[in-house]
C-alpha cells in the first residue's frame, strides 16, 4: 500500500510491536520512534532533533515499580529525575527574534515545573479557584478550564486510520466529567498531509474510528473538539508522491530548510479547493464523526500558518503582499469552516511567536492585530482563540524574546473564550484563569498524567512523560501511550 512504501522510503518500519515480545516491542518502539521525531518536524517541528537517549528508568520500569507498591509515585518521579539531570541538554539560539531553544533528552524537564509549590484541597472548597469553575465554549458547560492541548502521537495505520487504542489515550483524558479535550492534528486530505501515520478525516473508516472517540468521550460526560489541519511545505515530498503523486505545496515557493526543494505555490484555484477540503473535513468531523466543534490548525508552521507569516508568503496576488493578504486565507477557511458547522462549534489554534519549523516573524503584532480584529467583527459567535505562549516552540520550551506577549491578543479579543496554552505550571495556569478568566491548555503533563484535571486540583504531585514514546509511527504498544497512571478516584 502507498503508505506502507512511504514509511519504508521514510525510514520507518512496520508498525512496532508485532508479533514480538515487550523488550524487542520496547526497542522497536524506540527506534520507531527515533524515525518519528526525525519525520514529526513537519507539523511540530523540533528545530533540534532529538539527542540519543541517555540512560533512565522507562516510563515501563516506573509504572512496575509503582504498581508493585515499591515506591510511590513521588519517589519514582525522584528517581526519573535523578538519573536524568535536571539540565537542558543543549541550547541554542534560534531566529532573529532571539529565541533560546531548550531541548530536554527524554523525560520532561517541564514538568518538574508543573508539580504543585504546595498540596491544597480546593476541591471541597466552597470558593475554588477559577481554573476549576466552569466556563462556556458556544453552547457547551465545561465543568473546569484546564483543556487537552492537541497532540500528536502518530498512532494511526498506514492508511491514516486512528488505530483502536486512540480511543482508550481519548478516554482516559476525559476522566474527569465535564473535561474539554482538543483532538491531536488530524489531515483534511491525502494530498494535505504528507507524514506516514497521522490521522486523517477523509475515509469512511478513518471517520467511524473517529465516531467512535467522540461517543467514548461524550459517554464519560466531557466534550471533545477536532483539530484540523494541512501540512503545506512542511510535508515531506517524498512521502506526497508515494501516497499518490499529490504535489509538495505551500502558501509561497520558500524553501523548508529540511526539504530538498521548494513547494510549489498554491494557485488561486488550488486555495478554493483548499478551502472547500477544510470545509468538508469539518462537516466529517462535526456532522458524520459527532465532535463538538473543530479547531483549525494554523500555527507551528503549517499551511494556515505559512500564509499569515511574512517571511515564507512572498505572494503578489490578494493572499499576500500586506497584513490583509495574509490574513485572507486564514479568515476565508475559517468562513468555509463557519459555514459547515456554524461559528459555534469552530475555532482558531495560532503561535505568532513561533520558530518552529523554521517560521519567524519578526514582528507578529500587526498581523495578529489584525486577525484577531476581524475574526471578533466577522465571526462574533466563534467557539474560541486558542493562542500558545512565546515560552514554547512546537513542543519544547523556548526562551521569549524581550516583550514577546499574546496580551494584545488577549485584550482585543475579550471578553470571548480564550485558550492560552504554552509551558504552564499549576500555579502560573490558576494565576492567568484567575486574572483572565483563560481556559488554560497542557500537552506534556496531559500526556503523562490522564488525570490532569483531577491532579491539579487537588495538588496531586505529577508523573513525568517519556518523550521517547510521544511519536511512535503506527505503533500499538501502550507504553507511553495508555499505560500511564490514573489517580482519581472520585
Ligand atoms: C508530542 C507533541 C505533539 C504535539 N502535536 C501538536 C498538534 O498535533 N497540534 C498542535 O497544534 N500542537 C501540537 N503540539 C503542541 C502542543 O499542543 C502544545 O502547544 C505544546 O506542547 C506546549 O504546551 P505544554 O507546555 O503544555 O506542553 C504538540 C506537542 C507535543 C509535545
Amino acid at each position: 500500500m502507498g503508505g506502507s512504501l512511504a514509511a519504508q522510503r521514510a525510514g520507518v518500519g512496520p508498525a512496532a510491536g508485532a508479533g514480538v515480545g515487550p523488550a524487542q516491542r520496547r526497542a522497536a518502539g524506540v527506534a520507531s520512534n527515533r524515525a518519528g521525531n526525525r519525520l514529526a518536524t513537519a507539523i511540530v517541528c523540533k528545530t533540534i532533533s532529538p539527542a540519543p537517549a541517555r540512560r533512565q528508568p522507562t516510563h515501563a520500569a516506573k509504572t512496575h515499580l509503582t504498581r508493585a507498591g515499591h515506591v510511590g509515585p513521588c519517589l519514582v518521579n525522584a528517581l526519573a529525575i535523578s538519573s536524568m539531570g535536571l539540565m537542558p541538554s543543549r541550547t541554542r539560539r534560534v531566529g532573529q527574534s532571539g529565541h533560546l531553544m531548550c531541548c530536554c533528552v527524554g523525560v520532561e524537564a517541564l514538568m518538574l515545573s508543573l508539580q504543585p509549590s504546595m498540596p491544597d484541597a480546593t476541591s471541597t472548597e466552597t470558593s475554588k479557584p477559577r481554573l476549576f469553575q466552569p466556563a462556556r465554549i458556544g453552547d457547551l458547560k465545561i465543568a473546569h478550564r484546564v483543556v487537552l492541548a492537541p497532540l500528536t502521537r502518530f498512532r494511526a495505520n498506514a492508511a491514516h486510520v486512528p488505530l483502536p487504542h486512540v480511543v482508550d489515550y481519548y478516554v482516559q483524558r476525559a476522566s474527569v466529567p465535564g473535561s474539554l479535550l482538543i483532538t491531536e492534528a488530524t489531515m483534511i486530505a491525502p494530498k494535505a498531509a504528507g507524514i506516514p501515520h497521522m490521522p486523517g478525516i477523509w475515509s469512511e473508516e478513518q471517520i467511524q474510528a473517529w465516531k467512535d472517540v467522540a461517543s467514548r468521550v461524550h459517554a464519560q460526560g466531557s466534550f471533545i473538539f477536532f483539530q484540523i489541519g494541512a501540512l503545506g511545505r512542511a510535508a515531506i515530498p517524498d512521502v506526497l508522491e508515494a501516497e499518490g503523486g499529490f504535489p509538495y505545496v505551500g502558501a509561497s515557493a520558500v524553501q523548508h530548510p529540511e526539504r530538498p526543494f521548494p513547494p510549489h505555490e498554491l494557485t488561486p484555484a488550488e486555495i478554493d479547493e483548499y478551502k472547500e477540503l477544510f470545509a468538508v473535513a469539518a462537516s466529517n468531523a462535526v456532522h458524520k464523526a459527532g465532535f463538538d466543534g473543530v479547531e483549525l490548525h494554523s500555527c507551528n508552521g503549517s499551511l494556515p500558518d505559512q500564509f499569515l507569516n511574512d517571511q515564507v508568503n512572498n505572494r503578489e496576488d490578494e493572499y499576500g503582499g500586506s497584513v490583509e493578504g495574509r490574513c485572507r486565507f486564514v479568515l476565508e477557511v475559517v468562513e468555509a469552516m463557519i459555514k459547515a458547522v456554524g461559528q459555534k462549534k469552530t475555532a482558531l489554534r495560532v503561535s505568532p511567536w513561533n520558530t518552529d519549523n523554521y517560521m519567524h516573524f519578526p514582528d507578529p503584532i500587526p498581523t495578529f492585530t489584525h486577525l484577531t480584529t476581524q475574526l471578533k467583527t466577522r465571526f462574533p459567535d466563534l467557539a474560541y482563540l486558542h493562542v500558545i505562549e512565546a515560552r514554547v516552540s512546537g513542543t519544547e520550551d523556548a526562551i521569549p524574546a524581550i516583550g514577546a506577549s499574546n496580551a494584545f491578543i488577549r485584550d482585543l479579543w475579550s471578553p470571548k473564550p480564550f485558550l492560552t496554552a504554552g509551558g504552564y505550571t499549576r500555579d502560573s495556569a490558576i494565576k492567568t484563569a484567575e486574572e483572565n478568566g483563560d481556559l488554560v491548555v497542557f500537552g506534556r503533563a496531559y500526556i503523562a498524567n490522564p488525570d490532569l484535571p483531577y491532579r491539579l486540583e487537588r495538588g496531586v504531585p505529577l508523573t513525568i512523560g517519556n518523550r521517547e514514546f510521544y511519536y511512535v509511527m503506527g505503533s500499538t504498544d501502550p507504553t507511553g501511550y495508555t499505560d500511564y497512571e490514573s489517580v482519581a478516584r472520585d
